[in-house]
């Protein structure tokens, strides 16, 4: 059991945590998306107390973070050109990318996959821990296995109390959801595996061909074959039972209306949306961005609230509402109900 302790990012807090990184240890780490378990990639125990402060399944690989580019080529056996390009133009930044992994990265940080994903992460302060440390950081989000990722450091401790020793502070995490997640097929084709900040379009000005894995907007069975093990898990669920009203403003408060009852709550993009409806509501913002930044956080907020049944907004799937909507609909166990 462990004291946690909350840090601020100062350098002597990152030197702090660059010494328990160091010495096998785990240490919350804030990123521009949400907040990650960070350990020492190469050493085998200390990614295995990943594991278990999350209760993660050992089969769902980790994302491994860099601070310089040339820290990739320890940890791949080859790097495609369309990568190259990505780099060059999303890195630092929330673009995970996967590609054939080197015997440097252990079997138990891949999940038992030949891949690896990596990331250079745009956050200040997590280049400056992976600096410091001076080796790749695999971090997955730092949320307990089954919660809404964490975008705040105070999210982080309310999960990882006792379990981890330290969490470093860069306040909210400006995208809030996690990386876009992608592999490459061929020469001159990306499959998108798990929408985030870097959206399809972002992705087409690399190359036209541009795959949208079915994982990403549909029910996965528990037993598939899946390109990326995240996909097929129960994931940022809340307590409550949400159910996604896909339609106009007008239609949704009509739906509300006739089916709503005292054990519902509203997630609504504006407080406008719950006027007059006389139900307790969470808003979680206007736009794609916003609703990116609000959604985990606002998923935390309905637990807190012990909402039991939940109308929510659906998102717009353009641009980041993409990911929004990929997030929301795992939330609500693939409950949608076009108006
Ligand atoms: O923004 C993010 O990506 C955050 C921050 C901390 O960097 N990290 C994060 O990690 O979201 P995690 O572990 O919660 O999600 C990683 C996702 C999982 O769905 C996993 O299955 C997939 O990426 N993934 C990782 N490595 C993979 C691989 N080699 N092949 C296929 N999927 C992979
Ligand atoms: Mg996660």
């Amino acid at each position: 059991m462990f004291d946690t302790k909350i840090l601020d990012n100062s350098d002597r807090s990152i030197e702090l945590a660059a010494e328990l990184l160091k010495s096998g240890e785990v240490v919350g780490i804030p990123t521009e998306t949400v907040y990650g378990l960070g350990a020492d990639a190469s050493n085998e125990d200390a990614v295995k107390k990943i594991f278990e402060a999350k209760g993660r399944p050992a089969d769902n690989p980790l994302i491994v973070h860099i601070s310089e580019f040339s820290q990739i080529e320890e940890l791949v056996t080859e790097i495609p050109r369309l990568a190259i390009n990505c780099a060059e133009k999303f890195w630092p930044g929330p673009l995970t990318m996967i590609m054939p992994k080197s015997d440097r990265v252990p079997m138990i940080t891949s999940g038992g996959l030949d891949t690896v994903g990596i990331r250079m992460p745009s956050n200040e302060t997590a280049r400056k821990i992976i600096s410091a440390c001076g080796f790749p950081i695999a971090a997955p989000s730092a949320n307990l296995s089954g919660s809404p990722s964490p975008t705040s450091a105070q999210h982080v401790y309310n999960d990882m109390q006792n379990r981890i020793p330290a969490i470093v502070d860069a306040g909210h995490c400006g995208i809030g959801v996690e990386s876009t997640v992608i592999c490459f097929e061929g020469r001159d084709s990306i499959r998108l595996l798990r929408p985030g900040f870097i959206s399809v379009d972002d992705l087409k000005e690399i190359t036209e061909n541009v795959i949208i894995d079915k994982g990403v907007t549909e029910i996965v069975a528990a037993d598939a074959k899946v390109a990326s093990p995240g996909m097929k898990y129960k994931h940022y669920a809340p307590k409550a039972e949400i159910t996604i009203l896909e339609g106009t403003l007008d239609a949704y408060r009509e739906y509300v209306k006739e089916n709503s009852d005292n054990d519902t709550t509203l997630l609504v993009f504006d407080k406008n949306d719950a006027d007059g409806l006389g139900l307790p509501y969470v808003v979680y913002g206007s736009t794609d961005e916003e609703q990116a930044r609000n959604l985990f956080g606002s998923l935390r907020e309905l637990d807190r609230l012990n909402a039991v049944k939940v109308f929510a907004r659906c998102p717009s799937k353009n641009g980041v509402g993409l990911a929004v909507y990929n997030r929301l609909i795992r939330a609500a166990a693939f409950r949608v109900i076009r108006l």
